[in-house]
C-alpha cells in the first residue's frame, strides 16, 4: 500500500473559489483522494489540531483563521506522499514558494496560505484520524 498524507484547503482558498483548481493540481500530481469532506472547525477543534504550535506567536491568529470559514479536508494516497505533497504546495510563505506550487499560485500570505500539508507519516496518520473515521477512508 502507498503512503498517505493529510491536507486541508484553508478558509482563504475556499472563500476565493480555488477548491476545484487545487484539487486538479493534486490529481495531476498523481495523488489519489481516498477521503474528502467540507466542514468548519470550531475554535476549539482548530486549537486541538494545531496543538503543536500552541507556544508559537502566531497560534491564536492561526486558529482564529482556521475556524473562520469552511475548509476541505482530504486524505491523499501516493508513494512518498508526505514529501511529494510538501513539494507540491511549496514554502509556508508564498513569497518564498517555488513558481507553480499551490501556495505560489493561490496563497495570500504566510498565514492565509491556501493549504495545509502534514509534515511526517506519523502526523499524517494522526491528522487523518482527527478528521475522518476509518469507515470514511477508502484505500
Ligand atoms: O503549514 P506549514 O507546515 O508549512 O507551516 P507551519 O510552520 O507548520 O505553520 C502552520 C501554519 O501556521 C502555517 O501554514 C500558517 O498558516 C501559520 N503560520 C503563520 O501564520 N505565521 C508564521 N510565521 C508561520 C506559520
Ligand atoms: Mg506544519
Amino acid at each position: 500500500m502507498s503512503d498517505i498524507t493529510f491536507t486541508m484547503i484553508k478558509p482563504d482558498a475556499v472563500s476565493a473559489g480555488h477548491i476545484g483548481a487545487i484539487l486538479k493540481k493534486i490529481n495531476e500530481a498523481g495523488f489519489r483522494i481516498v477521503a474528502m469532506k467540507m466542514s468548519k472547525l470550531s475554535l476549539e477543534k482548530a486549537g486541538e489540531f494545531y496543538e503543536i504550535h500552541r507556544e508559537r506567536p502566531f497560534y491564536r491568529e492561526l486558529i482564529e483563521f482556521m475556524s473562520s470559514g469552511p475548509i476541505v479536508a482530504a486524505v491523499l494516497e501516493k508513494e512518498n506522499a508526505v514529501e511529494d505533497f510538501r513539494t507540491l504546495i511549496g514554502a509556508t510563505n508564498p513569497a518564498e514558494a517555488e513558481p507553480g506550487t499551490i501556495r505560489a499560485l493561490y496563497a495570500r500570505d504566510v498565514g492565509e496560505n491556501a493549504v495545509h500539508g502534514a509534515d511526517s507519516d506519523e502526523n499524517a496518520r494522526r491528522e487523518a484520524g482527527f478528521h475522518f473515521a476509518t469507515t470514511e477512508i477508502f484505500r
